[in-house]
């Protein structure tokens, strides 16, 4: 499931600022600094350490805080960087989204203060009355507890191999870009209504997308019914080794739920992924999203892995 970028910052000072230092072991003083943007250059140095984790440990910010970073957000964002001798030794990155703020934090496999050291920083940055959601994972429940983080929504990585047995003729096409924008948004945005990274997108979250390298409009298919859209498939194709296809987002608008169409326009985007070349497809599902996990588990797909999400809620929120 993706996230998106929207909201203003609920206002804090906006200079990059040195936060603490600290030692891990007696040869490595680490140093921390929030920043509320970054440079091409500082993006660029980020980008390389995401990569290097990404290869070893299979860490990962989630694609709300990616496609924030890439784009050089500059409002609703704050970075957090550990650093010793220049060289990043952990990165943490706040996103404003649907329902408050996302967080995400990679460091190198078996690092486990610098997470704390990077998300304290960040959490000073944003209002008490900012609700915060961290993505980890269940390792990270002692972390969360001396932040005042509660474990809150898990989210299922879900896979299954290609090709798929199952066909289906349902009447999808590509979507059109600078054509269907609009009424894609109004559907996405009536479907994801209740979801804290998918919901209230707006244009400019879209127009993000659509500049990703990824994009595909042929991978990104539309099903209109009595005139109007009424269920997409959205997909992405992920380069590697053995091609990778995610189904990347689908939703029936909520007035044709149970018909079926979930079902047809997720088996004609697994359709689509297995036509460009993915021996494997795979999808991020919110625990909880029964009708979502019962359609995937219907057609073959099985948890990979969870990750664990850790609220800050807003203060004056009941715990
Ligand atoms: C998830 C969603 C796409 C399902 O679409 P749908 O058209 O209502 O689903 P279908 O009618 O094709 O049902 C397909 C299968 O889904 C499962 N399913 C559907 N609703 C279900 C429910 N309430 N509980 C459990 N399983 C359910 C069943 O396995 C069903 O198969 P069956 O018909 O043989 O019982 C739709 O509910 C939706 O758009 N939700 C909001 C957006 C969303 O959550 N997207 C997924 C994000 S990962």
């Amino acid at each position: 499931m993706s996230g998106k970028a929207r909201g203003s910052d609920p206002g804090r000072e906006r200079a990059a600022r040195t936060v603490g230092a600290v030692s891990l072991g007696p040869m490595v003083p680490l140093r921390v600094r929030t920043q509320p943007s970054l440079s091409p250059a500082e993006r660029d140095d980020i980008a390389a350490f995401l990569e290097l984790a990404m290869q070893h440990d299979g860490a990962r910010l989630n694609d709300h805080l990616l496609t924030d970073l890439n784009h050089g957000r500059t409002d609703g964002f704050w970075a957090a960087i550990a650093s010793h001798d220049g060289s990043i030794r952990g990165y943490a990155q706040a996103s404003t989204a649907n329902d408050g703020v996302i967080v995400g934090c990679v460091v190198p496999a078996g690092d486990h203060s610098t997470p704390a050291l990077l998300l304290r920083a960040l959490l000073a940055e944003l209002p008490a009355s900012t609700r915060v959601t961290w993505w980890s994972s269940d390792a990270s429940a002692t972390t969360a507890a001396e932040l005042g983080m509660r474990a809150d929504r898990r989210l299922l990585q879900m896979t299954r191999s290609l090709p798929i047995p199952d066909t289906s003729d349902v009447a999808v096409r590509p979507f059109r870009v600078g054509v269907d924008e609009a009424e894609w948004l109004a559907l996405n945005n009536a479907a994801f209504a209740w979801h804290g990274e998918q919901g209230g997108w707006d244009l400019a979250t879209l127009q993000q997308r659509e500049r990703e390298p990824w994009f595909a409009p042929e991978g990104f298919l539309l099903h209109e019914r009595e005139g109007r859209l009424a269920a997409f498939c959205w997909t992405k194709l992920h380069s590697g080794a053995s091609l990778v296809g995610e189904i990347y987002v689908i939703a029936v608008h909520p007035q044709f739920h149970g018909l079926g169409l979930g079902r047809a326009l997720t088996v004609a985007g697994l359709q689509h992924l297995q036509s460009v070349g993915a021996a494997s497809a795979m999808l991020f599902v919110d625990a909880d999203n029964a009708s979502a996990v019962g359609l995937y588990r219907a057609l073959g797909f099985d948890v990979d892995h969870a990750d664990q999400s850790y609220l800050r809620p807003p203060q004056g929120d009941t715990p």
